[in-house]
């Protein structure tokens, strides 16, 4: 069977540098094209969870929690945990804080890192998506290990300082050692997804932000770059964030002032930039994996 689902994961050695921000976007703009989007939240932290605005009982049947609840598959096989549908094309899975605890249970069992792979298996979820974006806690826990067998893209945001080369080396490394160690009888890797870097949070026109653009321009894999943006932090665990700007268009032009009109201005500048760069980010997307 031909599956068509792209699967993104978004990973990052870094907290805060808009893993889930980005996750979370990109899946209400490809679900807004048309495409239809599992978004998977393994962060433990449940910081995409909570974007979806589910009520207890959906959050309850489409933890992710319960498929990492046990070595042996018995909760796969029985399982009722589906996603739970968000809006228009857009489904979600979501996590608790226990995900964290999951690990220990799997401690020294090869068949760990394929438990997100059985359960995606099981619900048919390549078939039924366009595709399947999962954010993930900052670290190479079992619950992002299972994410980056299942990617054909590796999505990582790089913070827009310089600072942050430092975390694409490692990021690599890191990689690099994943790929050599889940290996199947023949030697070759489940771990196949093509890396791409994505520049957030950067700053608008600082000698350390051009640096940074310039470098990120030379390095392979980068496939572009959001300014720091107020309406992320502003639109954050309520909207999609080009909804939000659009709202400020609209509730601006509605009055006659100085002060409406440059907030108008302000915000059809960023619903520009920022969908620009969503759909850069989509056609790399589209060209990959
Ligand atoms: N381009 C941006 N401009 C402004 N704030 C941003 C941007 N991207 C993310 N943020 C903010 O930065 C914080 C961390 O982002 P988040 O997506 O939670 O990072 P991570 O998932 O990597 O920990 C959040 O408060 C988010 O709203
Ligand atoms: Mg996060």
């Amino acid at each position: 069977m031909n599956e068509k689902a792209k699967v993104i994961t978004s990973a990052a050695i870094k907290g805060g540098v808009g893993k889930t921000t980005i996750s979370f976007n990109v899946g209400c703009y490809l679900a807004r094209q048309g495409k239809k989007v599992l978004l998977i939240d393994l962060d433990h932290q449940a910081s995409m969870t909570s974007n979806y605005h589910f009520n207890d009982t959906q959050k309850v049947m489409s933890d992710m929690t319960e498929i990492f609840a046990d070595a042996y598959d018995t909760s796969i096989k029985d399982t009722k945990i589906r996603p739970m549908k968000i809006d228009e094309n857009l489904y979600g899975l979501s996590t608790s804080d226990s995900l964290d605890k999951s690990g220990n249970l799997f401690m020294g069992m090869n068949s760990g890192v394929f438990v997100l792979h059985r359960y995606l298996n099981f619900i048919g979820a390549k078939d039924d998506y366009d595709y399947i974006i999962i954010d993930t806690h900052p670290d190479f826990n079992l619950a992002t290990e299972n994410a980056i067998v299942c990617a054909d893209i590796l999505l990582i945001p790089i913070q827009g300082s310089s600072y942050s080369f430092d975390s694409i080396l490692k990021m690599q490394s890191k990689y690099n050692e994943l790929q050599k160690s889940i290996i199947d009888i023949n030697g070759n890797s489940y771990v196949n997804a093509q890396i791409i870097y994505f520049g957030n949070l950067v700053e608008f026109n600082t000698a350390s932000s051009h640096q940074f653009i310039k470098d990120m321009q030379e390095t392979d894999g980068f496939v572009g770059y959001l300014h720091k943006r107020e309406a992320f932090v502003s639109s954050e665990k309520k909207y999609f964030v080009l909804d939000y700007l659009n709202n400020k268009m609209e509730s601006a032009s509605k009055k006659n002032t100085k002060s409406a009109e440059k907030e108008y201005t302000r915000a059809s500048k960023a619903y520009t930039e920022i969908s620009s760069q969503l759909d850069n980010l989509c056609k790399a997307f589209q060209q990959l994996g």
